[in-house]
């Protein structure tokens, strides 16, 4: 059997879904994907970043870490989006990744492929439902195939979210327990991505 091939695509301004990002490829290289972690372009100012800190450590921190291309998502099979809520959407920068995907839609290169999202708000209530929701907007453009986490393991019962991990940033690092349902997801978009595989390979 072929392996799966796995992006996780992220924007991080001060480093939580970097962090949810490498447990969610944690689970997906334990569930035996081959897997690629990719953060989208910065499209904020120098004078942005540096005015604040935290944001400008992360940048520099991340330094090694290789910007998302197209050739990313073609090759995927399975593909998640991790980012933060900005006002209960995602962030300008992962909109515009996904909004120069224009040409590979019309070709319907990123049409079949598993779905899944993460995010983190600052607060409880702050936007995570509806940044997840927002982002599977865009899956259901695509034809793509949603994976969300549900209630499919007992770790979910904890971390609470059925659309996809999220991480509440004003209580500090994202905690165990987030990190698991992140692996988790990883793992079972995985699992979902294999089966489809699999299936399709069968019956071609
Ligand atoms: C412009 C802006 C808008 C934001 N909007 C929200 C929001 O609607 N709700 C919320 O709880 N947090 C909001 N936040 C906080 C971010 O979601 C939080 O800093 C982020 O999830 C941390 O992720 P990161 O460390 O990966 O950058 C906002 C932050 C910025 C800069």
């Amino acid at each position: 059997m072929e392996r799966v091939n796995v992006a996780i695509i992220y924007y991080s301004a001060t480093g939580n879904l970097h962090a949810l990002a490498q447990a969610v490829a944690e689970g997906a290289e334990k569930a035996g994907a081959e897997v690629r972690v990719r953060k989208v372009a910065e499209t904020a100012t120098a004078e942005a970043i540096n005015a604040r800190p935290e944001w400008a450590q992360h940048v520099r921190e991340t330094a090694d870490v290789p910007e998302a291309g197209h050739d990313d998502l073609v090759w995927a099979d399975a593909v998640l989006f991790g980012s933060p809520t900005r006002f209960g959407n995602p962030t300008s920068q992962l909109r515009a990744f996904i909004e120069s995907t224009g040409p590979l839609w019309f070709q319907g290169k990123l049409a079949d492929k598993v779905y899944s999202a993460f995010t983190a708000s600052n607060t409880a209530h702050g936007g995570q439902e509806s940044t997840l929701l927002a982002l599977g907007n865009t899956f259901y453009h695509w034809g793509g195939i949603i994976v969300p986490p549900g209630y499919t393991d007992p770790i979910q019962f904890q971390a609470g979210n059925p659309y996809g991990t999220s991480h509440v940033a004003g209580t500090g690092r994202p905690s165990d327990v987030t990190l698991q349902a992140a692996r988790f997801q990883g793992q079972r978009v995985v699992d979902t991505a294999a089966a489809l595989k699999a299936g399709r390979a069968a019956a071609a």
